[in-house]
């Protein structure tokens, strides 16, 4: 099958289209055959190892130190069953499904195996493969750093970088949880931002949402701009500081803010769980969620869209799509 490849870390010059063998799914696997993928900003980092500050090192020990442990990216993917394992109970061939690997990666090519109680879930119809290959990162990223703010019907939320690919999927959840919705981002963004059901936007090239004397009962920083001593005077008593991107001083700030204030922060990677999974398909089902698909590539461009990733400007998500000879 194709994949492709990165053999060391750095611009996507790395990446390169390869032959590889096709996998075979072990007795509680599936083989999905992919129509859609991402590129997310997950890949962009692991590709470069351009990491927060202070994580560099782990991230080598974790990904390789010398060169990439996993050489294939991607975390998310839509496609079809083409076989299941012999104790797979949950799906069949020709089942339609999305699916998100996480840290597993290897979405990029044009078969995947998971296990079928991993995050795999039936697409929902509504939804075509582009579309629904987008569902997971922002989603459960969004919906795990919600769980631990323990987001609350009727509170006031900011989140700084809501037109990123977390920050659209957060904008939607949080006002589906009842969340009096506030978006940061540019100009060219406004209207993305409230169309995805924001209360109020802010563009931050024309006000800084740290200096207008508003307060919130959660902040979600998915750009890094906002770390709890910017953000502080922003927050409300017993407010929380949801810092879906921080840099190890940041974090290792987290005890003394807890100890000092009524104010918490929340960091450190998103759990990847099933149910989550579960929960979007349900919700794009009907028709309260919907992943914004910014570009798509074909899969021979895959390199190209991690060019575009890397400028950190996208809007919602990158999707490429694999074709396949019938
Ligand atoms: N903790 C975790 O488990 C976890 C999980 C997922 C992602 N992350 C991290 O979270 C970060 C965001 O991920 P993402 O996928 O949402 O990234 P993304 O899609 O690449 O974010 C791009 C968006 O950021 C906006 N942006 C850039 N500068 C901004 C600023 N100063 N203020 C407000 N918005 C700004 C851009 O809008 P404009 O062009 O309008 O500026 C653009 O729409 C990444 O660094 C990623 O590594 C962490």
């Amino acid at each position: 099958m194709k994949a492709i490849v990165y053999e060391r870390y750095g611009s996507p010059d790395v990446l390169q289209l390869k032959d590889v063998e096709k996998p075979i799914p072990k007795d509680n696997e599936v083989l999905i055959r992919l129509h859609a993928t991402t590129v997310t900003s997950g890949d962009w980092r692991v590709r470069s190892l351009n990491v927060p500050i202070g994580f560099r090192l782990i991230s080598r020990l974790v990904l390789g130190v010398w060169r990439p442990r996993q050489p294939i990216l991607g975390t998310e993917l839509a496609g079809e069953i083409e076989s299941v394992g012999k104790d797979v109970s949950k799906f069949k061939a020709g089942d339609q499904v999305f699916a998100f690997s996480g840290v597993g990666m290897g979405c990029h090519a044009e078969y995947k195996c998971m296990p079928e109680d991993a995050a795999v879930a039936l697409k929902p119809s509504n939804l075509t493969y582009v579309e629904a290959a987008a569902l997971s990162f922002g989603g459960t990223t969004a919906l795990d750093f919600f769980r631990r703010g323990k987001l609350q019907r009727g509170e006031k939320i900011l989140i700084n970088g809501a037109s990123g690919g977390v920050g659209t999927a957060a904008v939607q959840l949080a006002s589906y949880f009842g969340a009096e919705v506030t978006g940061v981002c540019s100009t060219s963004n406004v209207e993305l931002v409230r169309s995805l059901g924001a209360d109020h936007v802010i563009d931050y090239t024309a006000e800084d949402f740290t200096r207008n004397g508003e307060t919130y009962d959660v902040i979600v920083d998915t750009v890094g701009t906002a770390p709890f001593s910017r953000s502080k005077g922003s927050l409300k008593e017993r407010g929380r500081l949801l810092m879906v991107l921080g840099g190890l001083p940041d974090m290792l700030m987290i005890p003394w803010v807890s100890m000092t204030s009524t104010n918490k922060v929340i960091a450190g990677p998103a759990a990847e769980r099933a149910e989550d999974l579960l929960f979007l398909a349900g919700l794009a089902q009907a028709g309260h969620f919907k992943p914004v698909i910014d570009r798509r590539y074909p899969f021979e461009q895959l390199a190209e869209a991690h060019r575009y990733v890397d400028t950190g400007r996208k809007k919602g998500n990158v999707v490429v799509t694999l074709e396949h000879d019938e």
